[in-house]
């Protein structure tokens, strides 16, 4: 192996380049210094929802391993780390009192990246929300928005002298989709378009928290959306009406509100009363940046099935071991597509996750090329005018990949679960060398 020499030539000055993990997929610890039950451990303890039975009590172990883990991180040479705040951890039933102990730990924690050099981007919301909320609705619930932004409010109450840029939500469509409308994820329901309201109270969450950071002095607030271009299955009008429907609900109804203030027409009378006056505004707070996860394109066909539309395999290229297309030159179609739809509406842009689980091994040559097609693929959208300022890689390391447990491995270091002994990739060591070759 080759180290990534000249791989991060030809980006602007300042091009940040940091890992991705969350709190739920690492800490373990899910009982200790008062944090409560969330989503996520409800769910992984409910027979036959993970595979192999895992659960997430142990996880990485990171609560108790995190100094070697910034270590890791400092040795690599990354610029910045995005965590995920566990929202059980500093109030462990969503709302009033907070618990000092779990933001105790965060604390430590950026004190720890700003020691080493690194910047601090937390999350707030990566899908683990306190049980005792989803006990009242969850995000179905316009309460949880409320109780989003008092939370988010206490957190920077806390680390806002020292940390500036945050991120409100991770991924609200996976989250609606995978969470409350086929139930593959916690909380497990299955509402179908029944989940739509999850969208709406997620997003004014948002906007609410947007506006508690920056009355803290909050200088970059951004939200992270999972972002795919669609393609149709082919030319018939059937399939293009589908993926046109299609990206309306993977993509524009999250992008939309917070860029134009308005939903897709359709999805708006979906939404019907669950919109109330003044909320649109909230959402379009400005925003600093946006976040995009892209992960791969979706191609679709039209379907009468349950849901007029359904993902077709895109043929002809390699597939990570989880079984997702390669298509570096997604990435750039979708960051030209963005400024094509949004124009001066968007905002500049952070790659917040980009990865691919490959099977177990040190030497990991398909993700070197993974994310080395990729970091190219980006190049190309910031010559043709597209202002991306980083790149986050998911992930650290190997970790809890939510209802798949432990078995697809994400990271650039290899976690072995039985010893949780870390052992830096071949990925680790090429990026390592590409970080240390731009610092020359
Ligand atoms: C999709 C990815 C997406 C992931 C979310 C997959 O089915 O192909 O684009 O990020 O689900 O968990
Ligand atoms: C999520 C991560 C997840 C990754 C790979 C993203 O949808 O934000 O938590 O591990 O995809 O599935």
């Amino acid at each position: 192996m080759v180290g990534g020499v000249g791989l991060l030539t030809g980006f602007p000055d300042g091009f940040e380049v940091g890992v991705s993990t969350a709190a739920y997929q690492i800490e373990g610890a899910i009982a200790e210094d008062g944090r409560g039950p969330s989503v996520w451990d409800t769910f992984s303890h409910t027979p036959g929802r993970i595979k192999n039975g895992d659960t997430g009590d142990v996880a990485c172990d990171h609560y108790h391993r995190w100094p070697e883990d910034v270590a890791l991180m400092a040795d690599l040479g990354v610029d910045a780390y995005r965590f995920s705040i566990a929202w059980p951890r500093v109030q462990p039933t969503g709302s009033g009192a907070l618990n000092r102990p779990g933001l105790d730990f965060y604390d430590r924690l950026v004190d720890a990246l700003l020691e080493r050099g690194i910047a601090a981007l937390p999350t707030l919301f990566h899908w683990d929300l306190p049980q005792a909320l989803e006990d009242q609705g969850g995000w179905l619930s316009r309460s949880t928005a409320e109780r989003f932004a008092e939370y988010a409010g206490h957190v920077a109450d806390r680390l806002g002298d020292r940390v500036h840029r945050w991120i409100t939500l991770n991924e609200p469509v996976v989250h609606m989709a995978d969470g409350y409308a086929f139930g593959g994820g916690a909380p497990g329901q299955a509402l179908m378009f029944g989940a739509l309201p999850v969208a709406h109270h997620q997003l004014l969450g948002h906007g609410l928290a947007v506006r508690a950071l920056r009355e803290r002095g909050a200088t970059q607030v951004m939200i992270t959306n999972n972002c795919s271009p669609v393609q149709p299955a082919s030319d018939d009008e059937a399939d293009v009406a589908a993926a046109t429907l299609y990206d309306n609900f993977h993509n524009r109804l999250f992008n939309d509100p917070i860029l134009l203030g308005a939903y897709p027409e359709f999805l708006e009378s979906l939404l019907g009363d669950v919109i109330r006056d003044g909320d649109l505004a909230i959402i379009s707070t400005p925003v600093d940046a946006l976040g995009i996860n892209y992960y791969n394109p979706m191609r679709i066909a039209a379907s009468d099935s349950d849901l007029p539309f359904e993902q077709r395999p895109i043929e002809g290229v390699p597939t990570t071991a989880f079984g997702w297309p390669v298509v570096p030159d997604g990435l750039r179609d979708l960051l030209v597509g963005l400024r094509e739809t949004y124009g001066s509406a968007l905002p500049p842009i952070y790659i917040t996750e980009n990865g691919c689980s490959t099977d177990d091994g040190i030497g990991d040559s398909f993700r070197v090329d993974y994310l080395g097609g990729h970091l190219g693929a980006l190049r190309q959208a910031i010559e043709a005018g597209v202002d991306v300022r980083g790149y986050y890689i998911w992930s650290l390391m190997d970790n809890f990949e939510w209802a798949e447990g432990y078995h697809q491995r994400f990271g650039l270091v290899h976690v072995d679960f039985e010893t949780l002994e870390r052992t830096p990739r071949d990925s680790y060591r090429w990026l390592q060398t590409a970080l240390q070759e731009r610092k020359s």
